[in-house]
């Protein structure tokens, strides 16, 4: 089913997820509709267990819904086997998680480089090299290109692996509590990422448990019981970069002091 030429990039309609264990079928998403257009930045908010990440899958084509109908950019995404799931995520998404999911003893240029590895037509070395590099600048990690893993922080980990979703240039990022093993600081530091992406076009959804990290979202929506009970504009935004300014201001005061 086609949709193209709309400024709408995700389309769920009446999507359910049921999962078998055993005998025991149990219905974890029960009939979401929700529609996202290119440029938006959306939190998904809910208690524990209300099937965000459920929801998670199923829009970065991890996971099928048992029925209703997942069209993004313009295809519908239920007829599609493994192989053209996996190229249509490979060209249209980036995944970013609460662990990082970075390789260790693996440099942070080699980390960004591996989407482009399984790219269709193929994209040659140098050129891979010169698209790491520029991701990686892109969160301010120049200087630390050659540096493992384990020799980073966990906000500059967090960095790495937006600049490996961000490689292949996708239509949507998707993010599944991406600060939930940062410090609140280097938090502001991630959201302040995001809104810049954000404001330069790129299509942000964003599972989070803590509210004040969805104010910095352009919309909220919240699930619970496997269903969206409310989806909202949010009108008086968070601004990371000023509330870094001002962050930096006040240390540096104190350091005076
Ligand atoms: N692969 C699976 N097989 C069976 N049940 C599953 C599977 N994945 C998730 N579930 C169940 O689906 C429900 C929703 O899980 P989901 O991970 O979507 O919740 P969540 O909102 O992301 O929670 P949290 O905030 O804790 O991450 C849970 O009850 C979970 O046990
Ligand atoms: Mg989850």
């Amino acid at each position: 089913m086609q949709d193209a030429n709309t400024t709408v990039l995700v389309q769920l309609r009446d999507v359910e997820k049921t999962y078998r264990t055993g005998e025991v079928e149990v219905q974890e998403v029960r009939g979401v509709r929700l529609a996202i257009e290119r440029g938006e930045f959306v939190a998904i908010m809910g208690a524990s267990g209300s099937g965000k990440s459920t929801l998670m899958n199923i829009l970065g084509c991890l996971d099928k819904p048992t029925s209703g109908e997942y069209v993004l950019d313009g295809l519908g995404v239920a007829g599609l086997d493994r192989k053209r799931l996996a190229a249509l995520r490979n060209r249209k998404l980036g995944f970013v998680f609460q662990s990082f999911n970075l390789l260790t003893r693996t440099t942070a240029l080699e980390n960004v480089e591996l989407p482009m590895l399984y790219s269709v037509p193929i994209i040659p070395r140098r050129a891979r090299r010169q698209r790491a590099i520029g991701a990686l600048e892109r969160v301010g990690l120049r200087e630390r290109v050659g540096h493992y893993s384990n020799q980073l922080s966990g906000g500059q980990q967090q960095r790495v692996a937006i600049a490996r979703a961000l490689v292949n240039r996708p239509e949507l990022l998707l993010a599944d509590e991406p600060t939930g093993n940062l410090d609140t600081r280097t938090s502001i530091e991630i959201m302040g990422l995001f809104q810049e992406l954000n404001e330069s076009g790129l299509t942000i959804v964003m599972v989070t448990h803590e509210v004040d990290i969805s104010a910095y979202c352009k919309r909220v929506v919240v699930m619970r019981d496997g269903i969206v009970i409310s989806d909202n504009r949010n009108e008086v935004r968070r601004c990371a970069q000023t509330e870094r300014a001002a962050l930096d201001e006040v240390e540096h005061t104190a350091r005076l002091a």
